[in-house]
């Protein structure tokens, strides 16, 4: 079955094999501390098969996670419903609207409504911030645009295997494996320049403390950030810069990101 991912600002899905390049040769867990989408978690067990722990302090995300690992038949019957619901042609964006506006309200599943709001507020605000404009599932003749469907087979079968979700601060889970040789942490936190913030007050002085614990650990972490003069003059002989490259399938985008290890 397909891996899917929740759409998600700042997913590195298409960015595995620069990561993966840049993981330690052995390992026996891996850590993904700023999970976001989980698309690192994932390939990381489709790769390796090791022991996955995934975090992320976005509590929505979490709910919607855990709501796709737990589902019951009532909500996999509610989702098939829903889907059904919206293969609708509408004539105008108004009704679009209207028509969403409905089928929310007439939702009876409390996790069903939840869902729809994470799925189809606009660019996934939801996730984020507390936003609810419908991103409208459809195109403009009016016929309903598949992307915007609910493939929940796919998330189930995705999110179902991760080994661990945990909904804690970057900082409680790197003293958690602090002394692990055998661990690595994968961290992609947020961008200091991006105006998306994940609702987070991440700031240098969080990227001072990383740098200055990736110095001071016994377990190998791997960070993931935009490259720029901030991370790059914290460069020295215990921190290494592995990889710097360009995200070339998105055209618009000139960010580099970058690879910085303790490895
Ligand atoms: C750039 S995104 C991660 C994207 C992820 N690698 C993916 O492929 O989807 C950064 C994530 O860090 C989370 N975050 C922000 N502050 C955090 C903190 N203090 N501790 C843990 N997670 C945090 C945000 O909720 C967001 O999901």
């Amino acid at each position: 079955m397909k891996n899917r991912f929740i759409p998600y600002f700042g997913n590195k899905r298409k960015e595995f094999d620069n990561i993966d390049k840049q993981l330690p040769h052995s390992f026996d867990v891996f850590v993904d501390v700023f999970g976001g989408s989980g698309s690192v978690s994932i390939n990381v067990k489709d790769k390796y098969n090791c022991n996955v722990f995934y975090n992320d302090t976005n509590q929505k995300l979490i709910r919607l996670i855990n709501i796709f690992r737990n589902a019951d038949d009532n909500l996999i019957k509610n989702i098939e419903e829903f889907n059904y619901n919206l293969i609708y042609k509408h004539k105008n964006i108004e009704e679009g609207k209207k028509y969403l506006d409905n089928l929310y309200n007439s939702l009876k599943h409390d996790d069903m409504k939840f869902i729809m709001k994470c799925f189809f507020s606009k660019l996934q605000l939801y996730l984020i911030q507390n936003i609810k404009i419908w991103q409208l599932p459809f195109n403009k003749k009016g016929f309903y645009n598949s992307p915007s469907k609910i493939y929940f087979d796919d998330y189930i079968n995705t999110y179902s295997k991760i080994d661990e979700i945990t909904n804690k601060d970057y900082k409680e889970v790197l003293e958690k494996y602090k002394n692990d040789e055998n661990t690595v942490l994968y961290l992609d936190p947020p961008y200091l320049t991006k105006k998306i913030t994940y609702g987070s007050s991440f700031n240098q002085k969080d990227i001072d403390y990383i740098i200055d614990f990736m110095k001071n650990c016994n377990c190998k972490i791997l960070i993931n950030p935009n490259f720029d003069e901030y991370y790059n003059n914290k460069i020295d002989d215990r921190i290494f810069l592995k990889e710097v490259y360009n995200k070339k399938y998105e055209s618009r985008n000139k960010d580099n990101h970058c690879i910085i290890t303790n490895y």
